[in-house]
């Protein structure tokens, strides 16, 4: 399979049917259809179909998707079949709501650090860590094999930050900051706007006003 002919939409598309998929198999579900699959996610069959197809079909059989196997095999092409070891960069309001939210642990990522470079800040326990200071950030980041880092600090200190993760060998980054990071290609970046899910909100109130 090559996954470069994967579109980024369905790629986008997984982490959904991952969750439901859950969802089931923790309800005891052995086999779904992508009927039943798209009556309860409110996609379409074929498009369920279409996306699986992506991926050789996951061997749909008889009646149905057999939940435990289409579950971990969506987990293999996402990687959570594998354990995140990442650390936090900001210890502010967003740096401690994610660094005690604990579920991205059931996921597989593990908060093992948290940084700041805000002295007072220094030996607060968030969870099971307590903030460090920056200066201690590279030689934890090589120690501890830490792939990926997030960036909860202002837009103005991400691109120092991240060249400093990007040299200490950090291979990806989950950035908050608003602002678009310049990193080597190989560096896997994610950014995640808040505001932006809220303008599709706000799109769809003032189109329903238009109506
Ligand atoms: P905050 O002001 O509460 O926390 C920022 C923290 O970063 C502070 O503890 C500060 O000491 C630390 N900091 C500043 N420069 C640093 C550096 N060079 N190295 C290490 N630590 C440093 O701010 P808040 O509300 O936690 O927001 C943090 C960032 O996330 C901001 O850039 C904000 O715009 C952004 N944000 C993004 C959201 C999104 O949806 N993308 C949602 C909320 C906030």
């Amino acid at each position: 399979m090559d996954e470069r002919e994967i579109s980024q939409a369905v790629i986008a598309r997984l982490p959904r049917y991952y969750r439901y998929l859950g969802d089931l198999k923790d309800e005891g579900v052995e086999r779904v259809s992508s009927q039943e699959l798209s009556e309860l996610m409110q996609v379409t069959a074929s498009q369920i179909r279409q996306d699986f197809n992506n991926f050789g079909g996951f061997g749909q059989q008889g009646y149905g998707y057999n939940v435990e196997y289409l579950y971990n095999e969506i987990a293999k092409i996402l990687g959570l079949n594998e354990k995140h070891n990442l650390i936090i960069i900001g210890a502010g309001n967003l740096g401690r709501a994610l660094a005690n939210y604990m579920n991205f642990e059931r996921r597989g990522f593990i908060v093992r650090g948290v940084f700041d470079n805000n002295p007072a800040l220094y030996g607060r326990e968030l969870r099971r860590n307590t903030v460090q200071p920056m200066e201690k950030m590279e030689q934890f980041v090589k120690e501890h094999n830490i792939d990926i880092a997030v960036l909860a600090i202002p837009k103005d200190e991400a691109g120092n930050v991240a060249e400093r993760l990007v040299a200490c060998g950090i291979k990806a980054i989950w950035n908050f900051a608003h602002v678009d990071l310049q990193v080597p290609g190989d560096i896997v970046v994610e950014n995640v706007h808040l505001s932006d899910s809220l303008m599709k909100l706000s799109y769809g109130i003032a189109k329903r006003q238009r109506r």
